[in-house]
């Protein structure tokens, strides 16, 4: 067990009235920090008042984006428990994540530890309307003083929470989403599969885009033959097609989504077949040209459940559902929120309680 350091703030923050505020937009009373310095290991962990942190403007983070992160929750149940979801699987994608971009691994206990102790902290802020939970988000960042292009010596690892409501401003209203043929999100032996600023500063360009178009966020297809779908700005994506649950399949240069993987194994327990395999843009068309595209969905943290009601590639444009949410999708959505909350009984395992 780490010893954390705990500095009480007085400067208590006033909490939102509504949870229908932008995605990531307040922050809770307190943070937790700790520091990395080579041959020290991660030293000094620390839950102190939430605040600007003072780096150098050499810190190599700025400059060539050494860093990391994750996206989990908390949620407070009907009798006012507090559970968290799949912490251990965001744990070890953070660590994948930081050996893909050559930062220390964190150890899993010592993490596990920072973020109980600070959702206790802060738990007051966890919102219990529905559709809302507290949103954690860990990162690590470069901070060795240096313009060489070199693996940092120093680094911090900072836990943030913001309350959330929905991510999309549909909520759970289907989105409309653009299948992007001309900038590229990542390639295999890239950087793809890591939670790193640079997969997310790659997408702003298409998104701007969208947005212009009327467009929530992008899907991306493969960096090299621009064919196969990958995933959206903000979550995986699934499609039911002729009664199959199909995702892409997981190839390096997509992100191995927790939501994604939690989605899966909730299909197969309705009974569904789930494949994981490649998915052409001409078979999504070719499907919806048939008629055999039933549902499209995307899964995140953020995102939980999106619907999918439009698609639009080059010129044509497909009415998914008749532009409403979908059996699977609405089914996959309760469930999944549903054990996370603590209304379903979590028969799979996934929920940790804070006490
Ligand atoms: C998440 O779903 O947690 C994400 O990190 C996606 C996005 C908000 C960057």
């Amino acid at each position: 067990m780490m010893d954390i350091k705990i500095y009480e703030t007085k400067n208590k923050k006033e909490k939102p009235q509504s949870m229908d505020i932008e995605f990531g937009s307040v922050f809770t009373d307190y943070m937790f920090i700790m520091d990395y310095e080579k041959g020290k290991g991660w030293i000094n962990p620390r839950i102190e008042e939430y605040k600007d942190i003072s780096i150098s403007p050499a810190a190599l983070v700025f400059h060539y984006g050494q860093s990391t992160f994750e996206g989990m929750k908390a949620y407070k149940t009907e009798d006012d428990r507090i559970f968290l979801f799949r912490p251990d699987k965001n744990i070890k994608r953070e660590n994948n994540s930081n050996a893909r971009l050559c930062i220390p691994q964190i150890p899993e206990e010592d993490f596990m530890q920072a973020v109980i102790e600070l959702v206790k902290i802060d738990k007051d802020w966890i919102p219990k309307s529905k559709g809302a939970s507290l949103y954690i988000r860990p990162f690590v960042i470069a901070t060795e003083q240096s313009l060489n292009v070199k693996p940092s010596s120093q680094y911090k690892f900072i836990i943030i929470l913001s309350p959330v409501g929905a991510y999309y401003k549909e909520g759970l209203n289907p989105v409309k989403i653009w299948i992007e043929d001309e900038y590229v999100r990542a390639v295999r032996g890239g950087i793809g599969e890591a939670k790193t600023g640079g997969n997310y500063a790659a997408s702003m360009l298409s998104q701007e885009k969208a947005h212009e178009g009327g467009y929530s966020q992008v899907l991306w297809l493969d960096g090299i033959e621009h064919k196969y779908i990958e995933e959206v700005g903000a979550m995986n994506i699934f499609f039911k097609i002729d009664g199959k649950i199909v995702t892409p399949m997981l190839n390096g240069s997509i992100l191995p989504g927790v939501t994604r993987a939690s989605v899966i194994d909730v299909c197969k327990s309705f009974g569904y077949e789930v494949e994981e395999r490649r998915i052409s843009v001409d078979e999504l068309e070719n499907s919806a040209k048939d008629g055999k595209l039933e549902e499209v969905f995307g899964s995140g943290t953020a995102a939980v459940i999106s619907p999918v009601g439009t698609l639009k590639f080059g010129d044509n444009v497909y009415e998914i559902n008749e532009g409403k949410i979908g059996e699977v999708s609405q089914k996959v959505y309760d469930t999944i929120t549903g054990i996370q909350t603590g209304k379903i009984e979590d028969t799979f395992g996934w929920t940790v309680e804070v006490k």
